[in-house]
């Protein structure tokens, strides 16, 4: 679909824990769901020529859970970036991950680096995954490279041009499934002027129609951009 009226489409993943809770499962079956859903939302937003997609997989803050819900989580992670040529279907989507990777074991990082560096001329579409991603932690660090190249009067062009989604233009839409009206230190900086749209979905029910009816609220909203 040439004339998508998204050229990037952020989701908050919410509601993989509550989707388990109602069929009496571990939390970590959520998460499972959760990740079909992710790919299924994804390819589906390729499909219809969105430009980069950004999801939030894993928060600064979501260190706190238990380590087997930690480990299930970094467990699929893993598993998607093995298999990412099949799962993506042969799309040409360039993978790009987004959060500090410091605590990372070696291995995981490497991993990242890998699929990053094979997807890198893919020219379709980008897919930024949050992993240990906060939007506060996002400008710092954008601020802090360019206080270590000697910058100084830093400008929002500047940090536009170093947080960890520089390469696409900021979300014209973000999504949060779940029914909760936060945004979580999610895109702090690049939200500023995206629209906002909340679904009681649970992240595990996300279907391409939900994604549709999403698209249709946005387009019936006027962006001004602060102007009149
Ligand atoms: C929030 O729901 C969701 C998460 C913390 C994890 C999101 C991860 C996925 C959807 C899997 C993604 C997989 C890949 C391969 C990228 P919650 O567990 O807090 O739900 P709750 O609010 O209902 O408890």
């Amino acid at each position: 679909m040439p004339d998508c009226p998204l050229k990037h489409v952020a989701f908050i993943m919410d509601g993989n824990g509550r989707w388990a809770k109602k069929r009496r499962l571990p939390r970590e079956l959520g998460h499972k769901a959760g990740a079909d859903a992710f790919e299924r939302i994804v390819n589906y937003c390729y499909d219809i020529g969105v430009g980069a997609v950004t999801v939030y997989a894993f928060s600064t803050e979501n260190w706190k859970r238990p380590k087997r819900e930690v480990d299930a989580l970094f467990m699929l992670f893993t598993e998607f970036i093995d298999h990412y040529v099949e799962k993506l279907k042969h799309r040409s989507v360039r993978l790009i991950f987004i959060g500090d990777r410091e605590p990372f074991s070696e291995s995981f990082r490497k991993r990242i680096e890998n699929v990053e560096k094979k997807t890198e001329n893919n020219d379709k579409m980008i897919l930024y995954l949050g992993v240990n991603y906060g939007g506060r932690d996002d400008i710092c660090h954008a601020v802090n490279s360019l206080i270590a190249e000697g910058k100084t009067n830093i400008t929002e062009e500047d940090i536009s041009n170093r947080i960890y989604t520089s390469l696409s233009p900021d979300p014209d839409l973000i999504v949060r499934t779940g029914g909760e009206y936060r945004i979580s230190n999610f895109l702090i900086w690049q939200s500023a002027y995206s629209e906002l749209y909340i679904t009681d979905t649970l992240w595990p029910d996300m279907k391409e129609s939900d994604v549709d009816l999403a698209i249709q609220e946005f387009m019936k909203r006027e962006r001004r951009f602060g102007g009149l």
